[in-house]
């Protein structure tokens, strides 16, 4: 049977190294827990909850969501639903982003939330096949000091052999980015990389390229997630061509959360990639932005006008982007090439430009 572009790329095996696994959750599963836990939402109907004009209006729905998360069980089912919905749109490896500041801060432990997304993923992992590893993110609203204390905490949790906690192979940042200077977390990042955690953080969604730069030279970080204002300094975007140094990028997010452009067409991902960018493609909150990595892909695909290949081509950077080993990034590119092989001639010919 003959597929559409959009049908291919959605059966597509694909990386995911930009999601927040609270970004994830469904919206029955926000009015459910927020129920449980005593959490007042404004409204039941979630896609009333689901507004909003800006990146900080934005992060205050999405802090709403995390509040709701009580206990080890609900982080469980957050990750089980997270990769199975995942999966359901050919997302076969993911690295998600967990940002448990506010929980800490409100006394949950780091090893139950660390413990209860691990129990989630391999439940879900065992159901799908699908794979996802966790990124613990700094959140740069609660500051510097909170941050250390999540890195001090992680290296606890890996020298006592924590459950799950080999799951956890890097530390990022988000949040809010107007009026943070990034190099304020530069302790946490030291201490993080000394452990052996992997390094990225989230910069350039609404701040300039200095920012990005910093995140990279002053940090220390080895993948800077969105990086969308890295295209308004060409010196930084050779730099960063030549160095293969990976973007996480999420163009419909970047339009539903940040309103940064009206449409995809006037993203910079097409410019991105013509730049030789690793420039990978992502969802960022897809549950909280009714997105999926399927559509991401195929969207994508026809504002720029980009064939099967290219976007085969997207998928398998993600591989190089992403922190498996060589074996790991070997396995998952015979994946995507095999499936490509299979769904490519399947085509139609009008959509396989
Ligand atoms: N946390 C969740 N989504 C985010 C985004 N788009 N930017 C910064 N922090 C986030
Ligand atoms: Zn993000």
């Amino acid at each position: 049977m003959s597929l559409t572009l959009r049908e291919a790329v959605e059966q597509l095996p694909k990386v995911e190294l930009h999601c927040h696994v609270e970004g994830t959750m469904r919206p029955a599963t926000v009015v459910e827990l927020a129920a449980r836990n005593g959490i007042a939402l404004p409204t039941t109907d979630v896609t009333e909850l689901y507004r909003y004009g800006s990146l900080d209006e934005f992060l205050s729905i999405f802090w709403l969501v995390q509040s709701t998360l009580g206990s080890r069980d609900d982080w469980a089912r957050l990750a089980y639903e997270s990769v199975v919905d995942g999966a359901a749109h050919g997302r076969v490896y993911a690295e998600t982003f967990f940002t448990p500041a506010r929980h800490l801060a409100a006394g949950q432990r780091l090893g139950d939330i660390v413990a209860g997304l691990a129990d989630g993923l391999a439940a879900a992992e065992a159901e799908t096949g699908a794979r996802a590893l966790l990124i613990a993110d700094q959140d740069r609203a609660y500051g510097p000091a909170a941050g250390r204390n999540l890195v001090e905490q992680l290296g606890e949790l890996r020298r006592a052999g924590a459950p799950g906690i080999e799951r956890v192979i890097g530390v990022g940042l988000d949040s809010t980015e107007l009026g943070v200077d990034p190099a304020s977390f530069a302790e946490a990042y030291a201490l993080a990389g000394r452990a052996g955690f992997r390094l990225t953080g989230h910069q350039g969604e609404n701040s300039p390229p200095s920012a990005i730069a910093t995140v990279v030279d002053v940090l220390g970080a080895e993948r800077i997630d969105h990086g969308l204002s890295l295209v308004d300094d060409p010196e930084l975007v050779r730099r960063f061509a030549a160095e293969r140094i990976p973007l996480t990028v999420c163009p419909n997010s970047n339009i539903r959360i940040a309103n940064a452009f009206a449409t995809l067409a006037e993203h910079p991902y097409a410019r991105m990639r013509a730049a030789g960018l690793l420039a990978t493609l992502n969802t960022d909150d897809p549950a909280l932005t009714d997105l999926d990595l399927g559509y991401e892909y195929g969207s994508v695909a026809a504002a720029f006008g980009y064939s099967f290949d290219d976007m085969v081509a997207v998928a398998l950077d993600g591989v190089e982007a992403s922190w498996l080993d060589d074996d790991g990034k070997a396995g998952l590119r015979g994946t995507i090439t095999a499936a490509a092989a299979d769904l490519g001639p399947r085509i139609m010919a009008d959509d396989r430009t």
